[in-house]
Parts: structure tokens; C-alpha cells; sequence
């Protein structure tokens, strides 16, 4: 069941903001703050949420954890990589704090959401003052102020699964471009998935709070919303609306500005969906489409809902109705059982849809999941191998794919100057992909229309029409 965090819950959080306020007003200078989120935009877009109350609070930031007085690691638990480098990060810290005991360590987000982890914290990490869970990301006012006036260790992961909370400060990373979250958790239980085990059950925020948010943020000056949640196909499913209707609301706001979302659920995205998608003029021609892998067999024992000649089926709807359309895709390489003939459909898949970009992963066993319990007898060394064969295929199909843009003209938001080259301009296509181009530095946090004159590995160049 969604509960909705009450005003008067919100209103609590507020007065702790303001009494740690105060404490930090008391110092000679700002207290500064590191925040780093790993993993999704889900949580990156918490991140924003952190930010906002810290800034509440009278923080300020820094990129680096150097001399900060409060370092946060927002971690992700996706895979076992992203959670060795939360522990080795917060093993770093240990001289810094031992320089400036004042200084407060703290680790949130979907990692510590599991015992293990969270015991293991307890146990080896003393130099942790706080650590809290996903569920309780709107407590973290109060989480700080007990930590900073007891001086004892915090440790909040309640499993009160199922919480929105609206309407709590953001510190935006981006002016231009806006994460919204539409929907939390997930229903779905892949079998290699933690996601469900530490976000909790799927729940949908209100089109009306959606809708607001989109709008101020429009009126703001934003040119990009990216709708945010684990299957955006079954947003609205429990409150009588749709992904499908949602679109259509958030495209109706006047103006110029893209809608994108992440991520689709092939088993979810209907062709109602698609059709909606060709006939919103604001929503980008870039679907993510997750596949994971080509054989049925794999994809059965990923628990993901459809074969792969359903998937075959819904891309060849989608380029049928938006030819202009940019797909891209995640891959697991190695899930426990798969053999080479299995990985060997996964890449005719990938030469028969031939992806612009792809996400590749190794499979990596999660605690709890139940691929974690299935037999896994080829060699990290044999998926190795799979894997780099794999990235070679799509190095090829990737840099052909760009060739086809040569000679068009694509509109093009305006994001900045060049990372490479800062005579250039750089912005991203409706198709999502990067585009460098002349032009003047006022066309920055605009849409300009570019005529494409190279396709190079990873982006497009072109020249101001
Ligand atoms: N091992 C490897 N990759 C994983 N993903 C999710 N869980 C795992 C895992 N246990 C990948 C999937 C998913 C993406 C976000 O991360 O491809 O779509
Ligand atoms: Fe994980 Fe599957 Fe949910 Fe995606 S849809 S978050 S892969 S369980």
C-alpha cells in the first residue's frame, strides 16, 4: 500500500532543518558538504533531494571529500563493483577523520537497505556516524541533527516499504535539464535484481503533483524532462491512470521542451504506447529497451516476461511508427546457466535490432536474489571473453548506425561548450545522441538546427543551418 508522508510528518523535518540551520550559523563559515551519488537516475534524482535539505540547512558543497565536514555516499547495490568502491571510499576517509573527528561520514541509499551490508558497516566501518535507508530519505533533518548533537552513530533502515514524500527542497543538478521521478519500486522480481528487495513495492506519485512539478519547472526555463521510475510502462496501474495518458498531459504544457523517460519494461510497453509516444510531438525518439538477453531460454530464467520473438516484435512496431527513432538497450553477459550457444542469440538479437548504444554488463550474483541460487558454472575468465566479443559487434553496428545521420538536419538542444573541444558547441538530438556544432555561446539552453557533416564513434558533428 502507497502511504503519501503527511504535512504534518513534512512539517517536523522542516523544524529540524532549521535547528541544524541554526547550529551551522553559529560557525565561523558554512559548513561543507560532499555528496556523491552512484548507480541510476533514480538516485541521482535522490541525490538532488539530499542536496536540497543540506542546502536548507545552511550547507555547502564540494566536489571533492577533501576538508568537507559531512561526506554522504548515496550508494547503489545493482551490482557488487559499484559497492566495493563505497567501502573502499569510506576506508579512505579514515586518516581525514582521524585529522578532524567533527567531521560526520555518512552512507545511505539501496546498498545499506541490506543486512549484510549494514551489519558489516557495524562491524568494520566504526568511522560510519550515519547510515539510513531508502525508505527514510525524507527523515534525514533529523537523522543529522541527532548526529550532530549526540555524537553517537545513526543508523536508520526501517522495511516500511511503500512511502511518497512531496514536496521536499531539490538542488538541482542541471538548469536545463530536470529528473522527475513518476513512480517508485518495483514489482517486477528478475531474478538478478536487488532493485525490488531495496526500494521496495512499485507506487505511482499523482499525475497532479507530476504535472505541477513539470510545469513550474517549464515555466522555470527547463527544455528537458526525464520522467524517472523502474518500469515507467506501469506507472499509474494502482490509481486509474496511465504512462500513456501521463504523456499526453505533460506534452500538452505549452512551450518547447523534450520529454524523455527511462526506463521501459518490454513487457509493459504496449503498442497503445508507442502510438502515443509518435503522436506527442515533445517526447524524444529514443526508447531504452531493456532486452538483457536473445535466448528464451535465459530470458525465462530471468523471470523478464517475454520472448525474444515478442521483443522482436514490439521493435519492429516502434521503428515502424518512429523511423527516426534511436534505440538502445541493457545486456547481461553470463547470467547463471547461460552457455554460448544462449550468449550467441543475445548478440543475433543485438545484429538483427542493431542498437545505437548499448549498456553491457557482467552478470554480478546479488545476496537474497533467486539467480544468486542457481548453479553458475562457466569461469569469469570464459565470460570475459563473451563480453569483449560481444562489445566488438556492437562497436561495428554502434559506428555504421551514426553514418545514417550524415547529410540531415537534427534539432539539437543547445547543452554547453564542447568537452573536448570548447570552440565548439555540444547538445544532444531528439534521438538523445551528442551533437558538437559552431555556433555562438548565446545559443547555450536553446534548440538549434544542426546539419550533420560526421559521424564519429560516439557523436555526431555538424554545422548550424
Ligand atoms: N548483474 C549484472 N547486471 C545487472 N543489472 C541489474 N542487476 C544486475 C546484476 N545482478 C543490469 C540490468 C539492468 C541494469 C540497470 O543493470 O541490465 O537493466
Ligand atoms: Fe530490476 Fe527487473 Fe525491476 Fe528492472 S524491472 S529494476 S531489472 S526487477
Amino acid at each position: 500500500m502507497t502511504t503519501k508522508i503527511t504535512a504534518a510528518e513534512l512539517a517536523v523535518q522542516r523544524e529540524y532543518m532549521d535547528k541544524v540551520a541554526g547550529i551551522n550559523a553559529q560557525r565561523e563559515c558554512p559548513p561543507i558538504a560532499h555528496v556523491h551519488s552512484f548507480g541510476c537516475q533514480q538516485n541521482v534524482s535522490d541525490g538532488e533531494k539530499i542536496k536540497g535539505m543540506l542546502a536548507q540547512m545552511g550547507y555547502g558543497f564540494s566536489e571533492s571529500p577533501e576538508g568537507a565536514d559531512l561526506v554522504l555516499y548515496n550508494t547503489c547495490a545493482v551490482r557488487e563493483n559499484a559497492e566495493d568502491r563505497v567501502f573502499g571510499n569510506v576506508g579512505a576517509l579514515k586518516k581525514a577523520k582521524k585529522q578532524n573527528p567533527d567531521m560526520l561520514i555518512g552512507v545511505c541509499g539501496c546498498m545499506v537497505q541490506q543486512e549484510h551490508i549494514t551489519a558489516k558497516m557495524r562491524r568494520s566501518y566504526p568511522n560510519v556516524d550515519i547510515i539510513f535507508g531508502t525508505h527514510v530519505l525524507h527523515t534525514m533533518p533529523q537523522i543529522i541533527y541527532e548526529a550532530l548533537t549526540t555524537r553517537k552513530r545513526q543508523i536508520s533502515i526501517p522495511d516500511c516499504d511503500g512511502v511518497i514524500a512531496e514536496g521536499l527542497p531539490l538542488k538541482r543538478e542541471s538548469r536545463l535539464k530536470a529528473s522527475i521521478p513518476i513512480m517508485y519500486g518495483c514489482n517486477n522480481f528478475c531474478t538478478y535484481c536487488i532493485v525490488p528487495y531495496v526500494r521496495g513495492r512499485e507506487r505511482s506519485r499523482e499525475p497532479e503533483d507530476i504535472l505541477r512539478e513539470c510545469r513550474e519547472l517549464i515555466e522555470c526555463g527547463c527544455k528537458e524532462l526525464l520522467l524517472l521510475g523502474q518500469n515507467v510502462n506501469s506507472y499509474g496501474k494502482n490509481i486509474g491512470t496511465s504512462f500513456s495518458e501521463l504523456l499526453r498531459r505533460i506534452n500538452d504544457i505549452d512551450g518547447e521542451f523534450r520529454i524523455s523517460y527511462m526506463t521501459s519494461h518490454p513487457k509493459d510497453a504496449t503498442r497503445e504506447l508507442v502510438d502515443t509516444i509518435a503522436s506527442c510531438e515533445k517526447v524524444t525518439r529514443h526508447f531504452h529497451l531493456p532486452v538483457q538477453s536473445g535466448s528464451n531460454r535465459i530470458l525465462k530464467l530471468m523471470n523478464r516476461g517475454y520472448t525474444r520473438e515478442h521483443y522482436l516484435e514490439l521493435i519492429d512496431y516502434v521503428k515502424g511508427k518512429l523511423p527516426d527513432v534511436a534505440l538502445t538497450s541493457d545486456i547481461i553477459v553470463g547470467f547463471p546457466g547461460e552457455n554460448y550457444e544462449d550468449f550467441r542469440e543475445t548478440i543475433s538479437l543485438i545484429e538483427q535490432v542493431r542498437y545505437d548504444s548499448l549498456f553491457t554488463f557482467i552478470y554480478s550474483p546479488r545476496n537474497g536474489t533467486k539467480a544468486a541460487q542457481m548453479p553458475d558454472p562457466v569461469s569469469a575468465e570464459e565470460k570475459g571473453k563473451w563480453f569483449r566479443e560481444l562489445l566488438d559487434v556492437q562497436q561495428n553496428i554502434g559506428c555504421s548506425s551514426y553514418k545514417d545521420y550524415v547529410g540531415k538536419t537534427l534539432r539539437v538542444l543547445c547543452e554547453g561548450e564542447g568537452r573536448t573541444d570548447p570552440s565548439l558547441l555540444t547538445g544532444k538530438s531528439r534521438q538523445n545522441i551528442i551533437v558538437d556544432f559552431d555556433g555562438s555561446k548565446e545559443l547555450i539552453g536553446s534548440f538549434a538546427d544542426v546539419e550533420i557533416t560526421e559521424a564519429l564513434a560516439w557523436a555526431l558533428r555538424g554545422k548550424i543551418k
